[in-house]
């Protein structure tokens, strides 16, 4: 195989991505209480202390520092800052603010979201996001820290992947708060929709009441590369595209246009649906086969293809072929700019993580060539964490946590990572290395 040098554009951005249950530890909130439920964690673990990034947060900005990171995307856990219902933890705050400054304090861009998949307690208890008032709900929330934060030169995002919230909480079940229901979960999907408009709403009037420019928001979608198990049978591209729409689209054109998307009940314009972003912030990790034959909400899906590497504990395959397509149909459908805000694999053999890398690289490197408008790429994630319904036993970490001391190691695909970074490209040398021999089909 031939390569060339990939060079991506002048202040393209690179990083990489946690968010605060996985990371920090001794958090109390919607997920804390389910993973007292036996059977919920994968191996029986829970989110206790995690990383102690809570404690070790400067420790870890020096590291992500010297691996040349430009950006750290990191979430804000709202049960810390509003443990009950309008009661606003001050101390809580400071503990952000000391957190984004240090990341300022080090040249690196803070790039928060302020909901990533846990809820305050109080918040359960009304109904989560089932309840009609959930959006509003979240939006006091939501002004509150982007006051605190206005200063420190934030890019927002407003909820992390909320197709994830609506499939895995309320279809499959998987996730908190474990429910299996087609019209709740559209119900959750469309509160979610209002609550990103709330969000988005409330720090734009955070920083215009402030006299400050407006930040950068965004909202951040995963998308899957969905395929028909069997090519030719219509009923499984059906079911493909069915899923493309439901999972992937759907949300984000009701995000774009302000209109509830026919996927989620149809109708009516909202527009505070829809104030305007300035970026799409999109996920990728992996591509999910489908069947017809099997019964997809109940978990049934077709073998695994053997001769793909997969992620630990998740077996998600590794399937960069997906990451192109994604990226260039939703540019395609919204011409907005998209910033890669995860991507990455679990796994304890580094050198698969070196290849899984280079090779989406690739595919974003095409993209961009292809016109494509992409501001940044992070990596999932900085250190090992808290790998939600797989408790510790997948390994995301461009850097090793060892659980039991805290200490942390960075791996070579950390290093790797550091010289793409410093040299805006990825050299010939690297591509030879790790994907000489590469076999992803
Ligand atoms: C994403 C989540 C993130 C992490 C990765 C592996 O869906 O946003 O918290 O769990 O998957």
């Amino acid at each position: 195989m031939e390569f060339t040098e990939l060079r991506f554009p002048d202040g393209f951005l690179w990083g990489s991505a946690a968010s605060a249950h996985q990371t920090e530890g001794r958090n109390n909130n919607d997920w804390t209480e389910w993973e007292k439920i036996p059977g919920k964690i994968k191996d029986g673990s829970n989110s206790s202390i995690a990383c102690d990034h809570y404690n070790r947060f400067e420790e870890d900005f020096n590291i992500a520092r010297n691996l040349g990171h430009q950006v750290h995307r990191f979430s804000i856990e709202w049960s810390r800052i509003e443990p009950q219902r309008g009661i606003w933890n001050e101390n809580e705050i400071e503990h952000y603010r000391r957190v984004t400054k240090a990341l300022v304090a080090r040249r690196i861009i803070p790039m928060i979201t302020l909901h990533h998949f846990t809820n305050p307690l109080w918040f359960r208890n009304l109904g989560s996001w089932l309840n009609p008032e959930s959006p509003e709900l979240f939006a006091p929330y939501c002004k509150k820290m982007a006051e605190a934060l206005s200063e420190f030169g934030v890019i927002w995002n407003t909820i992390n992947e909320p197709m994830v919230v609506v499939a895995m909480g309320y279809l499959i079940g998987k996730f908190p708060p474990g429910e299996q229901d087609y019209g709740k979960a559209l119900t959750v999907a469309r509160h979610l929709l209002m609550a990103h408009g709330q969000a988005v709403t409330q720090i734009r009037k955070a920083y215009e009441d402030l006299g400050l420019d407006q930040p950068q928001v965004a909202p951040v979608l995963s998308m899957t590369y969905f395929e028909p198990y069997e090519r030719d049978n219509p009923d499984d591209l059906e079911l493909a595209q069915y899923l493309d729409t439901l999972y992937n689209r759907a949300w984000l054109e009701g995000a774009m246009t302000g209109r509830i998307p026919d996927a989620f009940g149809g109708g009516k314009r909202y527009p505070q649906l829809n104030p305007p972003v300035d970026f799409i912030g999109l996920n990728y990790y992996s591509r999910m086969q489908v069947s017809s034959k099997l019964d997809f909400l109940a978990g049934e899906l077709p073998p695994k293809n053997p001769n793909l590497p997969r992620c630990d504990g998740l077996d998600w395959e590794v399937y960069p072929e997906g990451y192109y397509p994604i990226i260039k149909s939703v540019w395609d459908q919204w011409k907005t700019p998209i910033f890669l805000t995860e991507n990455g694999i679990g796994t304890l053999d580094d050198s698969l993580r070196c290849r899984y890398i280079l090779a989406h690289l690739q595919q974003v490197h095409r993209a961009i060539n292809d016109g494509v408008r992409i501001l940044g790429y992070l990596i999932w994630s900085l250190t090992d964490n808290f790998e939600w319904a797989e408790g510790y036993c997948s390994h995301f970490g461009l850097v090793e946590v060892d659980y039991e001391t805290q200490k942390r190691t960075p791996r070579e695909s950390a290093y790797m990572f550091r010289d793409i970074i410093q040299k805006n490209a990825i050299p010939v040398e690297l591509q030879e290395r790790h994907l000489g021999q590469m076999q992803s089909k």
